[in-house]
């Protein structure tokens, strides 16, 4: 058993913890990584207790010197890490003690671990969040760069992976631009809603030592003052969503991991992914393997998980504080990483991609155009359920005699309908099919330029603001 002496909560005690309780108890071997926050939080209460007269200017200054100082041994690998440090606060509080004397002991002063992880996590989330924008923002401008020049590069779109009509590149990796940019908003959602300070809420029912709270969320840069103590000391709300993002954009990424999966492949051949970004076979010395797309579309099943063991942790939790939140933090900081993660990979990969004009012509089905052929008819007056049905006949005609649309004598088209002139195979023209859909969000070059401006509009502006704890 271990003795309770040294421990911040060992008065009540006479016997020892188990020692496996110890280790399954402690979170520092992960919450250490907060430990940025963990000073920050307690430099403004350290502030606030001087504010409300509990301690003298010179007891103030030595703290705030001692965190320093403790900051400065965390940053340089120098921190000596004890047996006893359950998690970072202890760890912090224990250090400061050291250094400074008996007077470390007040800084709890009204403060509990339960304000404070939740300040802590807090304030992580939001400078999580920022990071991520960034990520975002590169992988976002790679696909700007790599559309730009390729808005009249035509390619075969698809539904149901069937070819369905003619895209043009530019505006197939555009699509993927407006869903990162659906993930940033996530995000600065997330951020907002994090932006509330619990820090003088106390154990549950709130301080009683009259810290200023408004001052401590300037202090540490909140927006506001979180309403509730209970809710405050309990809410892993902003835990939740900023996974809940990730995930969304894991599977953002993962759907663009597989369409360049299938691209590159030998059926395909439409891309071909840089060195840089591929392994080779251990056996078969031709093979170049898109493992990095690959780990990307895995790890979105790790971080959706990570999500929904977050929410089965938090369902049914009585309220306010219980240890089970401490199980926060590994979900959290493993969504984050893999994201990063994933964001960095896909965006070297969209940077060093190379695409090939000439494959994706040559793969370029007749039947593409036959939406094209229907719409020929209904500017001759046709309905377009029965332009339909008349150019359905002539697909299975062309499927029968094993000819193209354009290889289909006249006399075939004129047999299905009369509508048909000598000026129907003009239809049958990929380039010309790519400029009829120049309806806002099509895929006409037109189109695709103005979309290709409100992209970059779109990426000048909205910069998150800068949340950066300090
Ligand atoms: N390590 C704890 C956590 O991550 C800190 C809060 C502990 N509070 C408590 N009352 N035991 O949640």
């Amino acid at each position: 058993m271990t003795e309770e002496k040294g421990k911040m909560w060992g008065g009540r005690f006479s016997g020892g913890t188990d020692p496996l309780l110890e280790r399954f108890n402690a979170s520092i071997a992960f919450d250490r990584r907060m430990w940025r926050e963990d000073i920050a939080g307690s430099q403004a209460y350290a502030a606030a207790l001087e504010r409300a007269g509990l301690i003298s200017a010179e007891e103030c200054g030595r703290w705030q010197d001692g965190l320093r100082e403790v900051a400065d041994e965390l940053e340089r690998g120098k921190f000596s890490w004890s047996e006893q440090d359950e998690d970072i606060h202890m760890a912090v509080e224990r250090r400061l003690t050291e250094v400074v004397g008996p007077v470390g002991g007040k800084l709890h002063t009204g403060r509990s671990r339960n304000d404070q992880i939740a300040t802590d996590m807090r304030l992580w989330v939001k400078q999580a969040c920022l990071e991520i924008d960034q990520d975002l923002r590169a992988l976002m401008t790679g696909l700007l760069e790599q559309a730009r020049p390729r808005v009249t590069t035509l390619m075969p779109g698809f539904t149901h992976l069937q070819q369905a009509q003619v895209i043009s590149v530019a505006h197939y990796l555009l699509s993927f631009f407006w869903m990162f940019e659906r993930d940033r908003g996530r995000f600065r959602d997330t951020a907002a809603r994090a932006d509330e300070l619990p820090l003088g809420s106390g154990a549950l029912a709130g301080n009683a030592v009259g810290v200023d709270r408004h001052f401590l969320a300037r202090e540490l840069g909140f927006a506001a003052v979180s309403a509730n103590s209970m809710d405050a000391v309990g809410d892993r709300d902003f835990v939740v969503e900023f996974i809940s993002a990730a995930s969304l954009a894991m599977v953002h990424l993962a759907h663009l991991a597989e369409d360049l999966i299938i691209y590159s492949s030998q059926a395909c051949r439409f891309v071909s992914l840089s060195d840089s970004f591929t392994t080779g076979s251990s056996l078969m010395p031709q093979k170049k393997n898109p493992d990095s797309l690959e780990l990307v579309r895995g790890k979105c099943g790790r971080v959706t998980g990570r999500l929904s063991g977050l929410l089965a942790t938090l369902k049914g939790l009585p309220s306010t504080y219980n240890k089970d939140l401490q199980e926060d933090k590994e979900p959290l900081f493993d969504s984050f990483d893999t994201l990063r993660d994933s964001l960095r990979i896909t965006a070297g990969v969209v940077g060093t991609l190379e695409f090939s004009a000439e494959r994706m012509r040559a793969c370029l089905d007749e039947f593409l155009l036959a939406t094209d052929l229907a719409d020929y008819l209904v500017a001759r007056g046709m309905p377009f359920r029965q332009a339909h049905e008349v150019i359905g006949r002539i697909v299975r005609e062309c499927e029968k005699t094993k000819t193209t649309p354009s290889e289909l004598p006249l006399e075939s088209y004129r047999e299905q309908s009369e509508l048909f002139e000598e000026d129907v195979k003009e239809v049958l023209n990929f380039d010309a099919s790519l400029a009829t859909r120049a309806s806002e969000g099509g895929c006409a070059p037109e189109a695709v330029q103005r979309q290709l401006v409100a992209a970059e509009e779109t990426l000048a502006g909205g910069e998150v603001r800068s949340m950066d704890v300090e």
